[in-house]
């Protein structure tokens, strides 16, 4: 998944560069900064001794000494006053000027804090907003792997109207398990009937007599549907991908999914993929909640109300809205896995 929000201390990421949110002197402080010289050792002050500073937005790289990870890259956010200094521009500055060093380096996995959302007083649910917006951008032109770390659970809030609206609309939907399962069986029962006749219709010529309960669209709409019913999850994505216009990395890339497993789902024509994958990619293709039922059914799963992961994308579909990164700060935010790989 190229871009996850995780909950960790950035000093134990196994990656190949951690951001550190500095100060201009680059000689340490308090928080992120204080862990990670701590972290490092001796080593990496006397190196950034010599860097001569560093301006608000701008980056600087150094070695990672006892980090695990091989580099730092030092930025300075802005300290925020009112939203009306430029603290925006200058914070989507630090990640852009970060991922481009991190680049520039040949980094393949990078580890950003939440930068300028402590001691600096950045609105921490707008600093995340940024972080995700710039970071997100970059990797639709970049392969790289990055990480938003979030030390504390504080620091990750969805906004407040959100959260209830999804709480609500879990309320509302969140059945157990059985109840749901009967709505299942109901549902597949009433399609079954009606399918298995119009398989049989299409083996023989005797006309199909449907009751006007099971009324149904055209033929030639039913005939491309019955060959729709065997085609495989690959086969409807690469479909769908088509009828959408775009291209297999715009799909893959706006699902939050790396390269390497879409290539193994477009060379297997039977790649049966997770339910969280088969999910991004509806997210990513903007289904209706009927086509991602089509599509998640062909990997072999279905949206259930018994669980809180289905019912928030289902939320998200159902508004219209299918930013993945939104997506995947709502199920961050309801303990839940994230969209993706
Ligand atoms: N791992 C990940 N994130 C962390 C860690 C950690 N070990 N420690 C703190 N954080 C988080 C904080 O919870 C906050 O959300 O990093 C975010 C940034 O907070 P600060 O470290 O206070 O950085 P910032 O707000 O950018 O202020 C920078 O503080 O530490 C000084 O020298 C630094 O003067 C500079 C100023």
């Amino acid at each position: 998944m190229p871009l996850e929000i995780v909950r960790n201390d950035i000093t134990k990421m196994q990656v190949d560069a951690i951001v550190n949110a500095a100060n201009e002197s680059l000689l340490g402080g308090g928080g992120v900064d204080g862990a990670i010289h701590h972290a490092a050792g001796p080593g990496l002050f006397a190196e950034c001794r010599t860097l001569g500073g560093c301006k608000t937005g701008q980056a600087k790289i150094t070695g990672g000494y006892d980090l695990p990870s091989k580099y730092v890259i030092h930025t300075v956010g802005p300290i925020y006053k009112d939203g009306e200094h430029d603290e925006k521009a200058l914070l989507e500055l630090c990640y852009r000027e970060s991922l481009i060093i991190a680049r520039e380096y040949g980094c393949q996995t990078v580890a950003f804090p939440l930068i300028s959302s402590g001691v600096y007083r950045y609105p921490k649910d707008q600093a995340l907003r940024v972080a995700i917006d710039v970071i997100s951008q970059f990797l639709l032109e970049n392969d790289m792997t990055v990480y938003i770390v979030i030390f504390d659970r504080t620091a990750y809030q969805i906004s407040e109207k959100l959260f209830s609206d999804i709480a609500e609309y879990i309320d509302d939907k969140y059945v157990d398990e059985h109840t749901d399962h009967s709505r299942e069986r109901i549902r597949m029962n009433a399609f079954h009937p009606i399918v298995s006749e119009l398989k049989r219709k299409k083996t023989d010529s005797a006309p199909v007599e449907l009751c006007e309960c099971q009324a149904m669209p055209s033929a030639d709409d039913l005939n491309s549907r019955l060959d729709r019913l065997d085609e495989s999850f690959s086969q409807m994505l690469l479909r769908k991908i088509d009828e959408k216009g775009m291209t297999d990395s715009q799909c893959y890339k706006k699902a939050n999914i790396d390269r390497k497993l879409f290539s193994k789902i477009r060379s297997d024509v039977n790649y049966k993929p997770s339910k969280p994958t088969a999910l991004a990619f509806a997210i990513s293709l903007e289904l209706s909640l009927e086509e991602t039922e089509d599509l998640l059914r062909k990997a072999g799963f279905a949206l259930s109300h018994s669980n809180k992961f289905d019912i928030i994308i289902e939320y998200f579909i159902s508004k219209g809205n299918y930013n993945i990164f939104e997506i995947n700060e709502a199920l961050f935010a309801f303990d839940q896995s994230l969209l993706g790989a």
